[in-house]
């Protein structure tokens, strides 16, 4: 796992965008994990310019989003569906179809669970996967006490999550779902490189336990301890907890100019 403070969010979303625009170049049908939230809008933000400049195009890569609520009307500006579009997807040049999220209106929502998976596994694995961390430590909507080798299914959002999330619903907390589909903690341990972008204080706390505290299910982030090739990409208030801050903004300074993220 590798930690990087930087000063602002646009300089963290700077370095993520430069991942997947870098890893577009090399390999155009690259697969993208995209997360919903407010922590990945400014790379979006920063992929849309590049792709507006022309350094970047997306017409031959997939996406597959995290998560989706259970029973928004498809119409309902924060389905996940609908967000993913409004703040990236419709500005760049994904070819019809390709970018994809779990069908949370589905009557069947197990088997919508299962081919989601299969849809995954059909386009051969996510390659770079964006992700937040929920002030609980949830990664996608992974909430406290998932299994670490579960898959996409659904699952009962928190409290605490339907209380964060309300400022998406005009600061109502019962017009936040109960429910959602998620990729499961399984799944997003095999997406190839992770992306986990965290700011502001109120993010420390499951940062610490995320970087610096034991793996536990009570914290489902902290299995990318696990994870081959995970970045953490942090403002200064969200690595404000983390006993070796000053060791890991040595390390990054210290870094090779040939060795990306
Ligand atoms: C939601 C999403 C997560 C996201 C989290 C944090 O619960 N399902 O994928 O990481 O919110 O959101 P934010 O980045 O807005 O703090």
């Amino acid at each position: 796992m590798e930690v990087v403070i930087q000063p602002t969010a646009d300089a963290l979303a700077g370095l993520a965008a430069a991942v997947v625009e870098g890893l577009a170049r090399t390999k155009p049908d690259l697969v993208i994990g995209l997360a919903t939230g407010s922590s990945p809008l400014a790379v979006y933000r920063a992929l849309v310019r590049a792709h507006r400049s022309g350094t970047v195009s997306f017409d031959q890569a997939r996406a597959f989003t995290l998560d989706e609520y259970v029973g928004l009307p498809d119409d309902h500006p924060e389905r996940y569906r609908n967000v993913i579009r409004r703040d990236f997807a419709a500005h760049v040049d994904f070819a019809p179809g390709a970018v994809q999220g779990p069908a949370g209106n589905a009557a069947d929502l197990p088997g919508a669970c299962e081919a989601y998976e299969a849809a995954i596994r059909r386009a051969g694995g996510v390659d770079v996967q964006l992700l937040g961390i929920g002030t609980d430590g949830h990664i996608a909507f992974n909430e406290p006490g998932s299994s670490f080798a579960s898959r996409t299914r659904i699952k009962t959002l928190t409290e605490q999550t339907r209380r964060d999330n309300a400022r998406f619903f005009q600061g109502h907390v019962d017009a936040v779902p109960r429910h959602c589909i998620t990729q499961g903690l399984g799944t997003i341990m095999e997406a190839r490189h992770v992306l986990l972008l965290a700011c502001g204080s109120a993010k420390a706390e499951a940062v610490r336990q995320l970087v610096e505290g034991p793996v536990s299910a009570m914290w489902p982030a902290t299995i990318l301890q696990h994870h081959p090739h995970t970045t953490v990409l942090l403002d200064k208030a969200a690595a404000s907890h983390l006993q070796l801050a000053a060791y890991y903004r040595q390390v990054y300074e210290a870094k090779p100019a040939w060795q990306g993220l």
